[in-house]
């Protein structure tokens, strides 16, 4: 008898028999242990032998050898013990085809929940148009022409209301919109509904926004006391039954600088909700990439799995975008408290808006998305009620990068809103 399973495979070993796995087909044993077998394949990992063991007759193959019929009550001990093991190992695998029965059962009833996996049919579909060198239907809708050699740009210090009912239904590509926060930073900063103030200008963006148009909402998680006034997420859970806007990513804008922070952990980041108006929002990922460093890149071009035009292109950035705020002293600061950096907002002015398509922002602050536009031949239009406005923009037009040519963009004011493509048409 073996006492340990060592013994045992020591025995094993000590046989002739070849390295072709042995079949041994054992009866009267199958009720050992807790367990019965109808069928079960053993193998016994890091060493050279494996057995099928099934219930039925008492068999041996022919390899086996005189030794076993000698060692038979041995050998059937063997057995027991590997049966109790195999119980064990059966047992283990019984349990984790449960689990994934479970996991598939769950996948059945979430089946509905947007999925962003690889499986993702929308990004199978996509992927196979890329590779048949064809474009997202929302690019078609999209008449990227030569329009964005001169650009207009409306600078107004208004209430948003009173400008949002000029503007027509369907007409802008993107809006940025960064509200106030509700956190008492200034007077306009304090809503005692928050949540139906916010849906008004909601309601009205949904309206003016083109079938292709977006809108990015900043916001942040308040705290404490301040959190039952509504915040980012309100807003968003709000939309979620008063609009028809697709949530299509929840942006996490990181800041690596920051207040410090000593009963809570200091806080390091705001939400930025991207809705499209339909899901036909156009998103044009090329014009953000981040390019892969040397090293990576010569890497990456090794692997036959990846393609090298997609590597030369870069990495998609993600959802989560580290790009530092804009100190007191910073020289991109132009006077607004709450100013964004140009970069932020660059890359959604890139990304969600064509060349010559028409971009708003009704909470223009210091007028930043005015000058990102410019930079980047869009047309915008920027809209405050603090007249302090004109101010700042004209701050940021000293700053705008030097490859713009002052020629290919007019400013327009009060009382020149008919000179702006918004409203040329009408
Ligand atoms: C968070 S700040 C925007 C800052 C801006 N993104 C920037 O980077 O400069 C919000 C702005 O909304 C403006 N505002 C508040 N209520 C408004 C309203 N009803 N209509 C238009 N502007 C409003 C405030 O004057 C403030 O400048």
């Amino acid at each position: 008898m073996f006492s340990t399973e060592d013994k045992a495979v020591e025995w094993l070993e000590s046989t002739t028999w070849s390295e072709s796995p042995i079949c041994l087909h054992c009866g009267g044993i199958e009720n050992i242990g807790e367990y019965k077998f109808k069928k079960f394949t053993y193998w016994y990992k890091n060493r050279y032998k494996s057995f099928t063991i099934k219930t039925g007759k008492i068999m041996h193959s022919s390899k086996i050898g005189v030794q076993m019929w000698t060692s038979l009550i041995d050998h059937m001990v063997f057995l027991a013990n590997a049966y109790l093991q195999a119980a064990e190992l059966w047992k283990q695998e019984a349990d984790w085809r449960w689990t994934k029965y479970k996991i598939q059962i769950n996948q059945g009833r979430l089946k509905e929940m947007a999925n962003r996996s690889h499986r993702n049919s929308g990004l199978l579909s996509i992927n196979k148009m890329r590779k048949e060198g064809k474009q997202h239907s929302s690019f078609n809708l999209i008449d990227i022409a030569d329009k964005c050699k001169n650009t207009k740009h409306l600078i107004l210090n208004k209430d948003c209301f009173s400008f949002l009912k000029t503007v027509p239904d369907n007409s802008i590509q993107l809006i940025v919109c960064d509200p106030p926060y509700n956190v008492s930073i200034a007077d306009w900063d304090k809503h005692d509904n928050y949540i139906d103030w916010c849906d008004a200008w909601l309601k009205e963006s949904e309206r003016v926004l083109k079938p292709t148009g977006n809108i990015v909402i900043f916001g942040g998680l308040q705290y404490q006391e301040e959190a039952g006034s509504g915040d980012l997420i309100s807003i968003v859970h709000h939309m979620r039954s008063a609009s028809k806007m697709k949530l299509v990513n929840f942006i996490v804008w990181n800041y690596p600088n920051g207040m410090s922070a000593h009963r809570f952990f200091a806080n390091r980041h705001e939400g930025i909700a991207w809705f499209g108006k339909t899901k036909k929002y156009y998103f044009d990922l090329d014009s953000i990439r981040e390019s892969y460093d040397e090293q990576t890149k010569l890497i990456y071009l090794k692997d036959k799995r990846l393609r090298s035009e997609t590597i030369e292109k870069g990495r998609n950035p993600t959802n989560v975008w580290r790009i530092n705020r804009l100190n007191g002293n910073s020289k991109e600061r132009v006077g607004h408290p709450t100013q964004k950096p140009s970069e932020l907002i660059r890359r959604i002015v890139k990304s969600m808006s064509s060349p010559g398509s028409i971009v708003l922002d009704f909470f223009a602050g210091s007028a930043v998305t005015s000058r990102v536009a410019i930079e980047e031949g869009r047309h915008s239009v920027s809209v405050d009620s603090n007249k302090n406005i004109f101010e700042y923009f004209g701050n940021h037009l000293e700053q705008i990068s030097g490859d713009v040519d002052y020629s290919s963009f007019n400013i327009l004011l009060e009382n020149e809103e008919l000179k702006h493509p918004l409203f040329k048409a009408q």
